[in-house]
């Protein structure tokens, strides 16, 4: 089992976001999201959505799913996003998505590669659950970026930048080359349409002295330099899945332990919420407060 970064209880939204001066951040996401994103579809799946902090992006799609790991991070994105139908929002571990196959348009998975240790295998589930042609766009933290360059060749920093393989820096963050994580999208049939360079200026000294809007301007000039050379901390990738046609799939979940689509939906014994039950492998997932979970399973007796 790969290992996880659990923000089961964390404090994302204000511990990292709000009031930590990171407008620029979220700013040069948003501009890139909205480049590359295909403005309207079917369904969207966004993994690792935290808090719902770029589900107002999502807006050209009928039905968005929102997945995380940390249910407390789906009822914080309840709390920030409001009454909204057009949000499905789903506890489970990306590797194991409750999912059928052929399922989604388009796909996000932005501040998420970093934390995972697996990722062949985790492309290896987006590639499943896409459409053939869907789009994912899969944000990246980059080690071979200016500062990093300039930091080795100064000799204040000991790993090399143009070491290709993965850099875990702390546990369970991961910076990745950008010729590695082109290799694994290939490898798995995720041929690369895209690229876009993101935080050009990510420099406390410039943060303070221009103001956000200039400097977010100055950074979507840049960005489509990406297509040609990758030198920022973080990358926005757009691939689209190849595979052969497939007929639309009648169903939305499938039981992540035994693959079954038969699942049914049942009340829960106690009476508070509702179940999905795999009649194969004797599983039951909760619904409960608008929030199915596909982690936990529940032993039925
Ligand atoms: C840094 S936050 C990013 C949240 C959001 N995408 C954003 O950009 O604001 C990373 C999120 O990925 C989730 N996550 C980490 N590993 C996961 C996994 N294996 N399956 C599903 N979600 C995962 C965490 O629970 C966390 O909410």
């Amino acid at each position: 089992m790969p290992r996880i970064c659990d923000y089961e209880g964390s404090r994302y939204r204000t511990d990292f976001w709000e009031g930590h001066q990171r407008a620029y951040e979220d700013g040069v996401e948003r501009v890139a999201m909205q480049k590359l994103l295909p403005p309207h579809g079917q369904r969207l799946l966004d993994i690792g959505a935290g808090f719902g902090r770029l589900a107002d992006l999502y807006n050209g799609y009928h039905q968005v799913f929102l997945v995380d790991y940390a249910r407390t991070q789906l009822e914080e994105a309840q709390r920030y996003l409001g009454a909204q139908n057009q949000f499905i929002y789903v506890v489970a571990d990306m590797y194991h998505l409750p999912f059928v196959d052929n399922l989604f348009d388009t796909l996000s998975m932005v501040r998420v590669m970093h934390h995972l240790t697996d990722v062949p295998a985790a492309l290896k589930e987006i590639q499943r659950i896409l459409t053939p042609h869907g789009h994912a766009l899969v944000e990246y933290a980059s080690k071979f970026h200016l500062k990093s360059l300039a930091r080795w060749l100064l000799g204040r920093q000991a790993w090399n930048p143009f070491d290709h393989d993965p850099l875990e820096f702390v546990e369970l963050n991961f910076d990745f080359h950008p010729v590695w994580m082109r290799q694994q999208f290939e490898a798995a049939h995720l041929p690369i349409a895209d690229i876009r360079t993101m935080s050009h200026y990510r420099l406390a000294l410039l943060k303070r002295l221009i103001p956000t809007d200039w400097l977010i301007t100055l950074d979507s000039w840049a960005q489509p330099s990406g297509k040609w050379w990758q030198l920022t901390p973080s990358v926005l990738l757009k691939a689209q899945a190849i595979k052969p046609p497939a007929p639309l799939p009648t169903g939305i979940f499938r039981c992540p332990t035994c693959y079954s689509h038969d699942l049914y939906l049942t009340a829960m014994a106690d009476g508070c919420g509702q179940m999905f039950v795999c009649p194969h492998c004797q599983h039951g997932w909760s619904f409960k407060d608008g929030i199915y979970d596909f982690k936990t399973p529940l032993t039925l007796a």
